[in-house]
């Protein structure tokens, strides 16, 4: 991914595997749809050495802890296992079939056992949380407490406007934007602000972190929709098909709805798309420019997002890191 983030991965993964360990009831076969998920094990509990994920959200909240950062690692494993439940539902929500280049977990253990994996998933991301009590006091963590809680309301909010959206033919592009500020931008919120809260202690200044945070995460968004529609699904390791066949109120399906008629004609159509019409919604998308003008709002976004970096003053070091983040996840493809 990155040069300089091998460190803060390596600490991340270490100590996840530590509090996973520690806090998994690990009998009759039970703790391998986690290891799975995280990338730790194949489906058999063999081990399996590639990370799924890009750990972007824990990478993202030790650089907003500046120097101290080694402080913020069980936050940092807190948000990964927050995002990787919020996956294994959402693959069940979505019915997606692929997820980093693997069958999702509900396609390995049926429906239900996915569900119950991610019940786990979410209490061990709490579990993360709580073994901050040892480096800090009763007051600012439920301070903690109280951001992360909000943020998983949130997430389930953005998730239920998420799927209201496939059956509603005309969705504002406010709603739009309300729909991933809490499906997905809250916890990048969530995580530089929590990362600055423990680094900085100064809640001015980790206002301005949640703030970058929240223009990161709206910007990833559009971008992974540009990737659910023209990713190359080798690369991004999910289907690139199935954010159009669920009808998704995608930023560039907004635009194709707006401006290209016969694109709405063939999204509104009841039916099941057959593969004719999946590519020639493609082309009319790309036709009327609805690429580009994702792009460009991606773009306003990570504006948005450096200049709160610019008030939230990192330090030197990571205040560099964070803009390289800033221009990879701009040109990312995965
Ligand atoms: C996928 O997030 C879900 C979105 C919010 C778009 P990531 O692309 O960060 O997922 P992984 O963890 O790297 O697979
Ligand atoms: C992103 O979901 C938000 C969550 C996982 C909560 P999406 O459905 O947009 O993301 P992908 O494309 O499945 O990763
Ligand atoms: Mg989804
Ligand atoms: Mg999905």
């Amino acid at each position: 991914m990155l040069s300089f983030a091998s460190p803060y991965l390596e600490a991340v993964d270490q100590t996840m595997r530590q509090i996973v360990k520690s806090s998994l009831p690990d009998e009759e076969g039970f703790g391998v749809m986690i290891r799975y998920a995280l990338g730790w094990s194949t489906a058999e509990d063999r081990p399996y050495e590639q990370p799924a994920g890009k750990r972007l959200r824990p990478l993202l909240l030790l650089l907003c802890a500046g120097e101290s950062w080694q402080r913020a690692l069980p936050a940092a494993v807190a948000v990964e296992l927050l995002h990787n439940f919020s996956l294994i539902h959402d693959d069940i929500q979505d019915q997606s079939i692929v997820r980093h280049n693997r069958p999702t977990v509900w396609q390995v253990w049926g429906i239900a056992n996915a569900i119950n994996a991610g019940d786990a998933m979410f209490t061990l991301a709490y579990a993360a949380l709580a073994s901050l009590s040892s480096t800090l006091e009763a007051v600012p963590l439920l301070k903690l407490w109280h951001i992360f809680n909000a943020t998983n309301l949130e997430l389930t909010r953005g998730q239920h406007l998420d799927m209201r959206f496939e059956s509603q033919t005309n969705v504002p592009s406010e709603a739009y934007i309300s729909m991933i500020r809490g499906k997905s931008a809250a916890l990048l919120a969530a995580s530089a602000q929590i990362g600055a809260l423990v680094g900085y202690a100064d809640e001015q200044r980790a206002s301005h972190f949640a703030t970058f945070g929240l223009n990161v995460g709206i910007a990833f968004q559009i971008h992974d929709d540009i990737l659910g529609i023209w990713g190359d699904p080798q690369v991004t390791g999910k289907s690139a098909a199935t954010d159009l066949i669920s009808r998704k109120k995608s930023l560039p399906v907004l635009h194709g709805l707006e401006h290209q008629p016969e694109f709405a004609a063939i999204y509104h159509q009841p039916n099941e798309l057959s593969s004719d019409n999946l590519k020639r919604a493609v082309a009319l998308l790309d036709q009327c420019g609805a690429r580009e003008a994702a792009l460009q709002a991606e773009a306003h976004y990570y504006e948005l997002a450096m200049r709160a970096l610019e008030l939230a003053q990192p330090d030197g070091q990571s205040a560099g890191y964070l803009s390289q983040l800033l221009a990879f996840l701009f040109r990312r493809d995965y």
